[in-house]
């Protein structure tokens, strides 16, 4: 019979002192309950997911909606006890039943698997995931029948450590597998005698253990994987650890990470062999990068799609676009969503691009705007080109055609085509759609006044 997974989420993390709930910070680039989620859809089909949720019920399930899972409400968070009472009428229909923590997030799927594997091994009521990490600090600790006996007598909270507990080497994971027979005849003995007046899961380790079932326990052997976020800090140093990870797999599929414990790369990014990825770059969301590219210092990139050999400089910020072969960003360039930048095109410092299309080969190198247009191949677009695309209501579109030269400081106003080959003389403000081949200005002639500057000089009282 298929097993059920229980994710408890319900809780607020007043630790964080945050005002999101505590589920919904994120390591990684994702939330902690995704985390968890997405290690227990390897293992059961959602529909035999319950997230426990409660504080922010609303956000929390909206963050998981659309993965099939299923919920119960835990309307007031009176523990992780009184959290497994109220999923009782979604799960005692399963023979077994594992319980994650939603403030767990690097649990891995194997382990989860190597506990419930354990646990019908040994026919066990209870199976407890321990780990011996460095820093026992704040977790639970769990007492063994004797050194070498895989039961347990009991698991102590932090704040009710006695002498002989405080001994013990091994700290709860938060992870358990229970046969649901057992566990739901006795969960009601659970009491609230502690320092929080809550209802503890850990309990039924000793109450099981009274009434006779085998209540055992299996070690982890990474600590790392069992880490609990309960505070910014803890959560940060997961994050560090995560990140790390991914660089760690990047570096393993042949992308040079220069500093990696500088960057901040998200587990979804995507990176080719043979790009280098210089300190301070962060590389966010769905970006996936092509071979051979160079991503220079300070650039931040999310959800970015980049082709081969793309050279991003220094300092661009870079969202929702895409950006072909060859092409070369920066230094300073900011790409807003919807730019697409073609084969081999240039875009320089402080060029600011939004919803634009850039042809293959085209430049534009300096100082410039271009929002809602259409650039063709070939095109030069100078020095402090203006695309003007809104008149205060609605946004226009400017159509420039291919081998069009845009001389410096022009200002384009749309709705504005500009056809194949036209030429804008430097300094235009054009109005009007200019024909293939033909010469636009749009300024002032200059006028000249000989030996008008002297003439002031010397005017001028000493
Ligand atoms: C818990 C364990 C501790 C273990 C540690 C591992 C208990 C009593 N203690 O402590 O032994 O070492 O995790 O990380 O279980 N939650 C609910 N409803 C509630 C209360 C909590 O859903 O009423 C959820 C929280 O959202 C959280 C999880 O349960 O995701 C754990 O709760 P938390 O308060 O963080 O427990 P810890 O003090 O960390
Ligand atoms: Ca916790």
């Amino acid at each position: 019979m298929q097993f059920a997974i229980v994710i408890m989420a319900a809780g607020k993390g007043t630790r964080l002192k945050s005002k999101r709930p505590k589920v919904l910070h994120e390591v990684g680039g994702q939330t902690l309950l995704r985390h968890v989620v997405d290690a227990a859809r390897q293992l059961v089909p959602p529909e035999d997911i319950y997230v426990v949720v409660g504080h922010e019920a609303g956000l929390v399930k909206e963050s998981v909606a659309g993965l099939g899972v299923q919920f119960v409400e835990q309307r007031e968070q009176k523990g992780t006890g009184h959290a497994m009472q109220t999923a009782r009428q979604a799960t005692q229909g399963y023979e077994d039943v594992i319980v994650l923590y939603g403030d767990v997030p690097l649990i891995r799927p194997e382990t989860i698997r190597k506990v419930r594997d354990f646990h019908l091994e040994r026919r066990a009521a209870m199976t407890v995931l321990t780990a011996t990490p460095e820093d026992l600090h704040g977790y639970g600790r769990v007492v063994r029948k004797s050194n070498d006996s895989d039961e347990i007598r009991e698991i102590v909270e932090q704040k009710a450590l006695t002498p002989e507990a405080a001994k013990a080497p091994e700290i709860n994971s938060g992870i358990y597998a229970f046969a649901t027979k057992p566990l739901f005849a006795h969960i009601d003995s659970l009491g609230t005698n502690n320092s929080h007046g809550e209802l503890y899961l850990t309990d039924m380790a000793s109450i099981l253990g009274k009434a006779g079932e085998r209540v055992v326990a299996l070690k982890a052997q990474d600590a790392d994987e069992v880490l609990g976020a309960n505070t910014i800090e803890e959560m940060m140093a997961i994050d560090g650890k995560l990140r790390l990870l991914t660089a760690r797999r990047l570096m393993g599929e042949g992308v040079t990470i220069f500093r990696p414990e500088t960057t901040v790369i998200d587990s979804g990014v995507v990176v080719g062999a043979d790009t280098v990825i210089e300190p301070f770059v962060q590389l966010l969301g769905q970006t996936k990068i092509g071979k051979e590219c160079r991503i220079r210092s300070y650039s931040v990139l999310e959800d970015v799609t980049l082709g081969n050999r793309v050279v991003v400089r220094q300092g661009c910020v870079i969202t929702q676009s895409r950006v072909d072969d060859g092409a070369l960003l920066g230094p300073y360039a900011h790409i807003r969503p919807e730019s697409e930048i073609g084969e081999g095109a240039h875009v320089g410092n402080f060029v600011e691009t939004k919803k634009i299309r850039l042809g293959k080969g085209s430049k534009a190198n300096h100082l410039s705007y271009l929002g809602d247009a259409e650039i063709g191949a070939g095109v030069n677009v100078g020095a402090g080109v203006i695309t003007c695309n809104y008149d205060g209501v609605s946004k226009r579109k400017t159509v420039i055609g291919d081998r069009v030269f845009v001389g410096s400081d022009s200002t384009l106003v749309a709705p504005l085509t500009l056809g194949n080959g036209a030429y804008i003389a430097a300094g235009s403000c054009i109005t009007e759609d200019v024909p293939e081949d033909a010469l636009a200005l749009g300024r002032a002639r200059q006028t000249i006044k000989e030996g008008w500057s002297a003439a002031r000089r010397n005017s001028k009282p000493r």
